[in-house]
């Protein structure tokens, strides 16, 4: 993790505002979005896809190496099945609409979350997807589809487990490094910034180990209203927070 990110131009407004290393965002309140203007919370979901696209382009403008996107957790299966297949569509659609664009732009995507319970033919698109910006060097897109964190968790410590079991790892070797190198967000530094849209104030089982030092910031716009100066208004937020990491902070030593 980085303790000292970069200081980028905003590119709007010309101040200097710290630019997160790793930002997770949880893209809430495509529903509500939907049902306020007379619409379908299906069409929230596509106003949604439309937001996340614009995200992936303020990443890459202002130099965020790592973006994780929580699109499908493992709770959202209790949905009408209807919005289920249409959001399992919508990651189809993406993938579909977007990939030369992101291959354009140098973007390396990374699917996390368990492929359990996801049609076969989505899985290939997910291993498409991976597979053919393997090589990229720039943007790192992580979307965390059909993720629950204390599954990942349960799942790390499985294969730990195993590892254990079969005399290739001793239990008192065990340390952060062990489970942060089980968990498919393996080889990414943890996120710095958390934003959650739409006025909850919850992590929602999402990056739980990894957020251990996160800022979070919440925003009251619903996730398809996210724009760029919201965005902006965030990483000033995030620029004042003095990040202490359990120590004293700048200011007082
Ligand atoms: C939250 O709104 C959003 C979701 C459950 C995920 C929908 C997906 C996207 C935003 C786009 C990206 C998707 C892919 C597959 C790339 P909500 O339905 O929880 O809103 P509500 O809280 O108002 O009901």
């Amino acid at each position: 993790m980085s303790i000292d990110p970069a200081i980028a131009a905003d590119p709007v407004q010309h101040a200097p505002v710290r630019v997160p290393e790793h930002l997770g965002v949880i893209m809430d309140g495509n529903g509500r979005w939907a049902i306020a203007r007379g619409k379908r919370r299906t069409e929230g979901h596509i106003e949604g896809v439309k937001a996340l696209r614009n995200l992936v382009e303020l990443c890459i403008n202002y130099g965020v190496k790592h973006l994780t996107v929580f699109s499908f957790s493992s709770e959202n299966w209790t949905r009408p099945r209807e919005e289920v297949a249409f959001i399992f569509n919508l990651l189809r659609r993406f993938v579909a609409s977007d990939l030369q664009r992101l291959i354009r732009n140098n973007v390396k995507v990374r699917i996390i979350g368990t492929r359990e319970g996801l049609e076969p033919s989505l899985v290939r698109v997910i291993d498409d997807v991976e597979a053919k910006t393997a090589g990229n060097t720039g943007l790192v897109l992580v979307v965390a589809f059909n993720y629950g964190a204390k599954a990942e968790i349960a799942e790390a410590t499985r294969r730990i487990a195993r590892e254990v079991a079969a005399g290739r790892l001793s239990a008192d070797d065990i340390c952060e490094a062990t489970i942060d190198a089980a968990l498919y967000t393996a080889g990414l530094p943890d996120p710095d910034l958390i934003i959650r849209t739409s006025g909850e104030q919850r992590i929602s089982n999402f990056l739980l180990w990894q957020a251990a030092y996160a800022e979070f910031v919440f925003v009251d716009e619903h996730w398809p209203d996210f724009d760029e100066s919201s965005f902006v208004r965030v990483l000033e937020t995030f620029s004042r927070r003095d990040r202490r990491f359990g120590g004293i902070g700048t200011a007082q030593k």
